[in-house]
């Protein structure tokens, strides 16, 4: 605990998440547009989950209009890192976040797979393939803007709670709350969603230049209102972002109900 509310650098609430994706997708093209003037970009960090996919289709419909020289060489000097992946998934299973970023990014925007970095759900040794994602991480500069979505638990990445702020890249286990935010990603069966995952910590979260949360829908209305109104704990993982000097809230009228 450390007494102080979650206070975003900036809070952006927009009518409903179609005019929520326009508006970040409109700050994110500027950054990409800067990232061609810069001499060493540093990574994107990217997430998953329902709340991306319309963000996602706004960004891949503005590259496809961008002229081909211009995109040729922001793909040309990408790199970005997936914050999480399960575990025990093979990599064709439509529900691995390696699949997810292959349909809604990868494949239609045209990115080279070498420099769209998401851990290894089949790993043989899970542990090492995690410390190995950390060291490419750091190795590569790590993250310059982080986008995050937020758990119904308030995790992010799968920092479960309790989560520590020192917490790096591992092997988590996930909490039952988590597993059934994605039951309807495995068939409507739990015993189909992994026990297991690899995640980006804290540290690597918190390391990022600038972070943006982006949370949808009623249902995070009641987990927002808490990260918004009760002391930052370990206990609501997304609040320990609050020490962070470069926060963004982006949410819809649905989630943001203050
Ligand atoms: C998942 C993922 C996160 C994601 C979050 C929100 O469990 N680990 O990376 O951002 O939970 O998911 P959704 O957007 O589907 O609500």
């Amino acid at each position: 605990m450390n007494g102080k509310n979650f206070s975003p650098l900036k809070t952006i609430v927009k009518a409903d998440q179609a005019s929520l994706a326009q508006a970040f997708v409109d700050y994110f093209e500027e950054r990409l547009i800067l990232r061609l003037s810069e001499e060493n970009p540093k990574p994107i960090g990217f997430a998953t989950g329902r709340t991306m996919e319309p963000i996602y289709k706004e960004l891949v419909s503005r590259l496809k209009i961008w002229p081909k020289k211009k995109l040729d060489k922001l793909l040309e000097f990408w790199e970005s890192f997936n914050l999480d992946e399960y575990l025990g998934l093979s990599e064709e299973h439509s529900s691995s976040f390696r699949n997810y970023m292959y349909s809604n990014l990868v494949c239609p925007v045209g990115f080279d797979p070498n420099k769209i970095h998401i851990p290894d759900s089949k790993a043989f040794n899970p542990i090492k393939e995690a410390k190995l994602y950390a060291s490419k991480l750091f190795n590569a500069g790590d993250i310059g803007l982080q986008i995050l979505g937020f758990g119904l638990n308030g995790h992010i990445g799968f920092n479960e709670p309790p989560a520590s702020r020192e917490s790096t890249c591992r092997v988590v286990s996930l909490s039952l709350s988590t597993r059934l935010q994605n039951l309807d990603s495995f068939d409507n069966k739990l015993a189909n969603v992994p026990l297991k995952a690899i995640t980006l910590g804290m540290k690597e979260i918190l390391k990022a230049e600038e972070i943006h949360l982006i949370v949808t829908g009623s249902s995070k209305s009641e987990i927002l209102n808490k990260l918004l109104n009760d002391n930052s704990s370990n206990d609501l993982p997304a609040s320990l972002l609050n020490r962070h000097e470069r926060v963004f809230l982006w949410a819809d009228e649905a989630a943001f109900q203050n």
